[in-house]
């Protein structure tokens, strides 16, 4: 085991680091920036029937769910197809309107979840196109869908779910990027500029990683916290959820993730001195809301602790941490602004004892309903 961690102390912190790797790989042979082209033979072969759904429902479980909201954003940007994320275990239990002009993309980074692949057989029955995004090759979910796009991250093995997640967003953005592309709703200009912004993502992956120091000494102040907040907007908002997961999962400290906007109609009731908030505020996305929200928590005197742009000084002048990640397109800050999220997790949980890879109770892969 210790071979396989690769001179990490756990997976998570492996799988963490990996993710350079894991996103290029994932569009490596897909993407041709200079040509202006995106190959991905599951959207290729069905073109036509999906770019010209009436809607895409997307169904996943967990953290594929949250690489789902994400891709809600992305679509309705770029490729103007209405979508609606759903719980796969909803979903499949509330009778759903679903026609043959409906595309459901099912995330799932083991293929096996229950919930998702009943969800599947349901869509199916009722006639609409199912697509899946799964990383395990030759999953159930791969083998019950009509068409898919692996994510080649490679195997996860840390229960809380790192490279898939962002390898999900980036096989997600190809798909939505090529949609677009066919039906008119991008430039080739904005098309080429996306790829090649898309391509540099690897190594501003490789920046964030290098703030991991100074977040390790982010979670020893917070590490004590008996409750945390995670704020983002936009693009970013399905982020905030997925930080406040991350650390739920494996520090057991409890956390809520919330649209920032929304704080004022009830989170912002639990700030005080206690109360550490993770903002998400990078430069474009509503920058300018994200920091009067931050100096609405400043006036509560909650602690806050930012995710910024490179260079920031607004944000900094407030916060009481900041982290910064690289400069990208607004679409594409995802993939950065996990990373720091990532990563406090990992070093709350190492130094609280917890069991980082088998957290209590969860499992992998969640195989019965
Ligand atoms: C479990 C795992 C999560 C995962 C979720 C969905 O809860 O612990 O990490 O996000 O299942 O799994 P899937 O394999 O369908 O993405």
């Amino acid at each position: 085991e210790q071979i396989e961690k690769g001179g990490y102390d756990h997976f998570m912190l492996k799988e963490i680091y990996e993710q350079p790797s894991a996103i290029s790989d994932t569009y490596r042979g897909r993407m041709l920036p200079d040509q202006g082209l995106i190959r991905m033979a599951g959207v290729d072969d069905n073109i036509e029937r999906i770019a010209h759904a009436r809607r895409i429902l997307i169904v996943a479980c967990g953290t594929s769910w949250h690489a789902g909201l994400v891709a809600e954003y992305i679509f309705e940007d770029l490729a103007r197809i209405p979508v609606e994320v759903e719980y796969a275990s909803e979903f499949r239990y509330r009778n759903p309107i679903i026609s043959e002009n409906d595309v459901v993309i099912a995330i799932s980074q083991s293929g096996e979840t229950a919930d998702t692949m009943a969800a599947i057989k349901l869509a199916k029955e009722k006639g609409a196109f199912v697509f899946g995004v799964c990383n395990v090759v030759g999953s159930s979910i791969s083998r019950e869908t009509h068409a898919g796009a692996y994510t080649h991250a490679g195997p996860e093995i840390g229960v809380a779910s790192t490279k898939a997640f962002t390898t999900q967003i980036t096989v997600l953005t190809l798909m939505a990027l090529k949609l677009a592309k066919h039906k008119g709703t991008i430039s080739n200009s904005d098309f080429r500029f996306h790829l090649q912004e898309l391509e540099r993502i690897p190594e501003k992956v490789k920046e964030a990683l290098n703030s991991d120091e100074h977040i390790r000494g982010i979670a020893d102040i917070y590490k004590n916290a008996t409750n945390c907040l995670y704020l983002g907007r936009g693009f970013n908002f399905p982020v905030a959820l997925e930080g406040a997961l991350k650390l739920k999962e494996i520090s057991y400290i409890h956390a809520e993730g919330y649209p920032a906007a929304e704080m004022k109609h009830g989170p912002i009731a639990l700030i005080d001195e206690q109360m550490p908030v993770v903002v998400i505020a990078t430069k474009r996305g509503h920058y300018e809301k994200v920091v009067s929200n931050i100096q609405e928590i400043k006036s509560r005197k909650g602690k806050i602790i930012a995710v910024v742009t490179d260079g920031d000084t607004e944000v900094r002048e407030l916060a009481d941490h900041v982290i910064e990640v690289p400069e990208t397109m607004e679409s594409l800050t995802p993939l950065l602004t996990t990373i720091p999220l990532q990563l406090l997790s990992y070093h709350i949980a190492v130094m609280l004892g917890k069991n980082v890879d088998q957290p209590r109770n969860l499992a992998k892969s969640v195989t019965v309903e």
